[in-house]
């Protein structure tokens, strides 16, 4: 099968290569999955997750990509809850070869059913973007209705879910990022945005809820701004700043397929808008991800016309 490969930490995108790979087996419980479509996350490169297995081994040549929507090709040993020929979708193991590649091999808890009417590419783009959203407001963050949410890099992959979903939950959110985001933010449902290079972050005020996607000195400022018993919630990494009356966590998204078929089914009846900014082949996707200019939004591969 074809699959993108790398094998050099240090070249990043650029030693990315387009290979001949073996086709996966399912293993215990695992599914392999003919995939159609896949998201990427520009900073996968940099995690630890991509060089070495859960035993701290390098396992390069490795293949990047985590989100996928595909059809279920064939059940491993034991493996329940899922049929052959069903459309899935969800997020495969960090420390696995990934789903840049015809074919993946993936926990079947790790998959949902991709309902008929949401397309491969829209599923692909919704599994990291969408579990993180939810698992950062709902379970790290504990969202109710009626707080208030900051929503950091608001029109980003994250930040958009993070946006449509604490709305929907019936939070006011402040959304935040470039100058040229605003528009795209607001469009995704910020009641107001502030502009990080040449706003006063400090002005919104006191909030319930920082959801942070950008760390240093942004994640700083923020946690001087929440309530007594607010939460600071971080996707890039340990919190390097506490509220001093509240919750700080930093978390990794994990695969649910409950919480898949919640987003699945937001996705369906118009509640929640995807963010797709690339779309590309696999025989093209090397040259996107290495473009000058970097894409905004979700960059997803379609493996099969
Ligand atoms: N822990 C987890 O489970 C998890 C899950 C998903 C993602 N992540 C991480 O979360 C981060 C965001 O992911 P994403 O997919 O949402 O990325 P993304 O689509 O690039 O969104 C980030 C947004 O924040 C903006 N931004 C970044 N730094 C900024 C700054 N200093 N001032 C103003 N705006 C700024 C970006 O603008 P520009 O594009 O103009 O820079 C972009 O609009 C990445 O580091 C990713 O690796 C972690």
């Amino acid at each position: 099968m074809k699959a993108i490969v790398v094998n050099d930490e240090a070249a990043g995108t650029a030693g990315m290569t387009l290979a001949e790979r073996p086709e996966p087996k399912a293993a215990i419980n695992d599914v392999v999955v003919e995939v159609h479509a896949s998201g990427w996350i520009s900073t996968e490169l940099e995690w630890p997750s991509t060089w070495t297995d859960r035993a701290d081994q390098n396992r390069a040549p490795s293949t990047p990509g985590h989100e996928l929507a595909g059809l279920v090709a064939s059940l491993g040993y034991g493996t329940t809850g899922l049929s052959v020929g069903q459309r899935v979708f969800g997020l495969a193991d960090w420390h696995r070869n990934g789903t840049l590649a015809e074919y993946v091999a993936i926990e079947a808890r790790n998959l949902a059913p991709l309902p008929g009417d949401i397309d491969f590419t829209v599923g692909a783009s919704l599994p990291i973007s969408g579990l993180t959203a939810w698992q950062g407001l709902f379970q790290h963050g504990r969202l109710q209705a009626g707080q208030s949410v900051l929503a950091h890099g608001a029109a980003g992959a994250v930040g958009t879910m993070v946006t449509q979903l604490a709305r929907e939950a019936g939070a006011y959110v402040i959304g935040t990022g470039r100058a040229a985001d605003r528009d795209k933010a607001l469009d995704f449902g910020a009641h107001e945005f502030i502009d990080l290079e040449n706003d006063a972050l400090e002005d919104v005020g006191q909030v319930d809820l920082v959801f942070d996607v950008i760390g240093g000195d942004v994640q700083r400022r923020s946690a001087a701004m929440i309530k007594a018993g607010g939460s600071l919630v971080s996707i890039v990494g340990p919190v390097e700043a506490r509220p001093a009356d509240g919750l700080a966590v930093d978390f990794v998204v994990e695969a649910d397929r409950a919480e898949l078929g919640e987003i699945a089914r937001r996705v369906q009846d118009g509640r929640l808008r995807t963010n797709i900014g690339t779309t590309t082949t696999l025989d093209d996707a090397v040259a996107a991800f290495n473009a000058t200019e970097r894409a905004k939004g979700k960059t997803v591969v379609r493996m099969r016309p």
